[in-house]
């Protein structure tokens, strides 16, 4: 008789020595196989856990035939009891007091050989990983990350839903809403010529939630962007978007804070102090010279052009010249283990991103009084005192500078504090530095361009008081938005929106987004301006991101199921892939000269 595996008793990690004795009824998949001595020993794993089973030729002749034939990744289904193990105990697993003696076995279904173990201890590499990712997903470490994920995005609704927020959905096929990325467009068979935009965010579509009267609103959404990928970003991944009536920037950063507070306590058991951190945007910039600074270590960037403003160094006169700065970074008691050849690399490597060059020296003891030797020394040596008190260095320490635009040097210390940070191996463990970073620049110049660009989008309200600088200086006009930062990684981002027509074309106009371009992206959005909209803010989590760092995962495709590889391909389906060319010709695209040249050379 078949064993019934739609009757299972208990789950794989569930039996403990006080069930023995017990008749039960496991179904999973064949984790490893030994044969002992006649005796067949199998690991048995389902989504919890694994147990022994034994399989005696003796009292079970006709199980123990079965069991022998068995390989990895068979599906089979069990009926048994429960035994102590004896002396074999295995104190790794929760089940290793016991095993199951078999007395039935069904082989519901044989495997082939899997192209790799399906073991947490598994090295295959990513493409083959992602390839059969079903096959990925059953390793126990895959399992606990989604259920990781499941349990955030069941604290973050269940967050949002306690505070009053509902969760409606917004369109996929859509109209572009701009993030700063390029669109996923759909081509329209009924309307041929014409495209949808997958959403980069909902931005707009929530606006108008709040115009239509829900006051609070908050969904798991995906969303879309075709951008260069990187571990940290996908083509489609998740926000948890919401947005607030009758707000400031205060209100929604309160609310975000609890939720926060609720998600480290509910995933890590960590207790986190409220109200987060803030920082200002000139501060982080001055000091770490990124927008998301990480702040579990030292190693600070510190302006010191007013000290070498008279040195005849070339490529630091050069700088202050032309207006720019000289910053530098100290790193104490690192001259020993900074040799010679770790900053040449550091310096190749900064070279790889546009840097002329990395110059530095070391501080060291010269009868009592600091000197500078290796590296620039005899050029920064007349500033050495100065300098050193100002950076407070001494003697063993590295000093590393940068001249440049406040732009450039601000980038190339971010790299060289980032990487120091992990080449002398100063940043802690378990720790989680949470911090908002505001007052960030309404617009940024795009020299390449020459225009402004939204520093986020261009929806967000300018500080009311800064009003008056459109016409005069729109690069000090500050803005209401507010970014979450985590270990130096851009957790969640949002803003105050601009709720008052005349504003909105107000920026549109400083963004040089003519009349005739603002009405045909954005004319639902002014229209709706129109129609009494209360003041509202809001913000977007990066859901994925969250999940990567809860987990330990050092890449976002760790914490998305089937995700796509850095050059935005599913090695599982091989999308994207061609379509024939009755698709297109339905779609109306086939006049594209490259399908018509395909479609030509096919015939021929
Ligand atoms: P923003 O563009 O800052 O804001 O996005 C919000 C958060 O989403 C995450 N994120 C990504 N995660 C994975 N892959 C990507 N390609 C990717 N791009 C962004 C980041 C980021 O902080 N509509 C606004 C939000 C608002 O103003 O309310 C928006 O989308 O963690």
């Amino acid at each position: 008789m078949a064993v019934a595996y739609n009757k299972r008793t208990h789950r794989c990690a569930s039996l403990r020595i006080e069930d023995a004795g017990k008749a039960v009824t496991l179904a999973g998949w064949v984790n490893s196989y030994r044969d002992h001595g006649g005796m067949v020993f199998i690991d048995l794993r389902d989504h919890e856990g694994l147990t022994q089973l034994k399989f005696n030729p003796e009292t079970n002749p006709k199980a123990h035939e079965t069991a022998r034939a068995l390989r990895n990744e068979d599906v089979i289904a069990i009926t048994g009891t429960v035994a102590p193990r004896g002396g074999n105990v295995n104190p790794k697993l929760p089940t290793g007091e016991i095993e199951v003696e078999a007395s039935e076995i069904t082989l519901l279904n044989k495997s082939a050989p899997p192209p790799f173990a399906v073991s947490d201890e598994s090295e295959a590499n990513e493409d083959l990983r992602l390839r059969y990712r079903y096959l990925d997903l059953r390793r126990p470490v895959m399992q606990n990350v989604f259920r990781l994920r499941h349990k955030l995005g069941k604290i973050i609704r269940d967050y949002f839903d306690e505070n009053g927020f509902v969760e409606i959905e917004t369109p996929f096929l859509t109209k572009s809403t701009p993030e700063g990325a390029r669109d996923y467009l759909v081509p329209s068979r009924v309307q041929q010529g014409s495209f949808y935009a997958l959403p980069q965010s909902p931005q707009i579509f929530k606006q108008l939630f709040m115009i239509a009267g829900f006051d609070r609103y908050a969904q798991l959404v995906r969303c879309f962007r075709d951008e260069d990928l990187r571990g940290n970003r996908q083509p489609e991944f998740t926000q948890l978007d919401m947005e607030m009536a009758f707000v400031d920037r205060d209100d929604v950063m309160n609310m975000v804070d609890g939720c926060i507070q609720r998600i480290f306590k509910g995933i890590l058991d960590v207790d986190i102090t409220l109200p987060l951190p803030r920082m200002k945007y000139a501060e982080s910039m001055e000091r770490f010279g990124i927008d998301r600074p990480d702040t579990r270590f030292g190693l600070e960037l510190q302006d010191v052009t007013d000290v070498v403003r008279d040195t005849d160094f070339s490529v630091f006169k050069s700088a202050i010249d032309a207006g720019g700065v000289v910053k530098c970074i100290v790193a104490p008691g690192a001259a020993d283990k900074l040799t010679r050849k770790i900053t040449d690399g550091l310096t190749n490597e900064l070279r790889g991103i546009g840097a002329g060059g990395l110059p530095l020296t070391k501080v060291v003891d010269k009868g009592g009084d600091t000197e500078f030797a290796t590296g620039v020394a005899k050029f920064v040596q007349p500033f050495c005192k100065a300098l050193c008190e100002r950076v407070g260095a001494k003697s063993g320490d590295v000093v590393f500078f940068m001249p440049g635009t406040f732009g450039d040097v601000s980038k190339y210390l971010h790299f060289v504090r980032t990487r120091l940070g992990q080449i002398l191996d100063v940043i802690p463990p378990n720790r989680w530095d949470l911090l908002w970073v505001i007052d960030f620049p309404l617009v940024e110049w795009n020299d390449e361009m020459k225009r402004w660009d939204s520093t986020h989008h261009p929806f967000t309200a300018p500080v009311e008081e800064d009003i008056p600088l459109f016409d005069t200086d729109p690069g000090k006009i500050r803005d209401q938005a507010y970014d979450l930062v985590l270990n130096g990684e851009e957790m969640a981002g949002g803003s105050v929106r601009i709720h008052q027509q005349q504003v909105q074309q107000q920026v549109f106009r400083l963004l040089n987004i003519s009349e005739d371009e603002a009405q045909a992206k954005f004319k639902h959005l002014l229209e709706a301006l129109q129609f009494g909209a209360p003041p509202h803010g809001g913000i977007a989590f990066g859901f994925d991101r969250w999940a990567m760092l809860l987990a330990g995962a050092q890449s976002l495709r760790e914490v998305i199921a089937y995700p796509k590889t850095q050059r935005a391909v599913c090695p599982l389906t091989s999308a994207p892939s061609e379509v024939s060319d009755a698709q297109l010709q339905e779609l109306g695209i086939d006049h594209r000269p490259e399908v018509k040249a395909k479609r030509e050379q096919k015939q021929e």
